[in-house]
């Protein structure tokens, strides 16, 4: 018999990124506390270089749509998402602060962070993704995650005071999922992405 689930277990198990929110007028004073806790990860060397601006007015909101193209989406016949959100969490990279904190002496001996075969800033980014969208799903609310390679940057830079230097990951989004379209459909994979002590297709 297959043991219960924990709390986390379930958390994870039940998340998936979510498309589609309806309206709701309804607040959510437990998204004040998501981006402390979003941030609250291990980052390379301690280097600090992974920040969140949090997005709450509608008004920021719709801007944000417009700047991610939302428009393009509904006239395929997609429902709302980025506009439907109660927040939007953007995941900002600081690149600077890994370069800077391993040119300090305790590091020079290691590889240069401009060598890193794995740039560690998209793994911190990635690490904050992750908690932001599970913090969202413990409200009660849905997440969902779209990255910024299809955005208007600057002007979304410019609307946000977000500095040049600053890279956005993408905005995780909170809201209410619209029941009505949702996608029951499982997904399965035949991929083998798990493997036990040797590396085995
Ligand atoms: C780095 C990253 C970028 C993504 N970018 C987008 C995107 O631009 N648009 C989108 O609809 N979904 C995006 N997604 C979501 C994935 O396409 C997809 O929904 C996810 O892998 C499905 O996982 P789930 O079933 O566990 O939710 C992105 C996911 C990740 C991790």
């Amino acid at each position: 018999m297959e043991s219960e689930k924990t709390y986390l277990q379930n958390l994870i198990l039940n998340r998936k990124v979510v498309r589609n929110y309806v309206e709701s007028d309804k607040t959510f004073p437990a998204l004040k506390e998501i981006p402390k806790l979003t941030i609250k990860i291990p980052t390379a060397g301690f280097s600090r270089g992974i920040e969140i601006i949090s997005i709450t007015s509608k008004t920021n909101i719709n801007k944000l749509a417009y700047f991610a193209n939302e428009e393009s989406y509904l006239k395929k016949g997609f429902g709302k998402w980025i506009s439907n959100s109660k927040a939007i969490f953007l995941i900002l990279i600081n690149q600077e602060a890994y370069h800077e904190r391993y040119e300090k002496m305790d590091k020079q001996n290691e590889t240069n962070s401009t060598s890193w075969s794995v740039p560690y800033w998209y793994v911190d980014a990635g690490a904050a993704m992750m908690n932001c969208m599970l913090l969202i799903d413990e409200t009660g609310l849905k997440s969902g995650f779209l990255g910024s390679h299809n955005m208007a940057i600057s002007e979304i830079k410019s609307l946000l005071k977000i500095p040049e230097n600053i890279e956005i990951l993408g905005f995780v989004t909170a809201g209410v999922e619209d029941t009505t379209n949702r996608n029951n459909k499982q997904k399965t994979s035949q991929k083998k992405l798990i493997h036990e002590e040797i590396y085995e297709k």
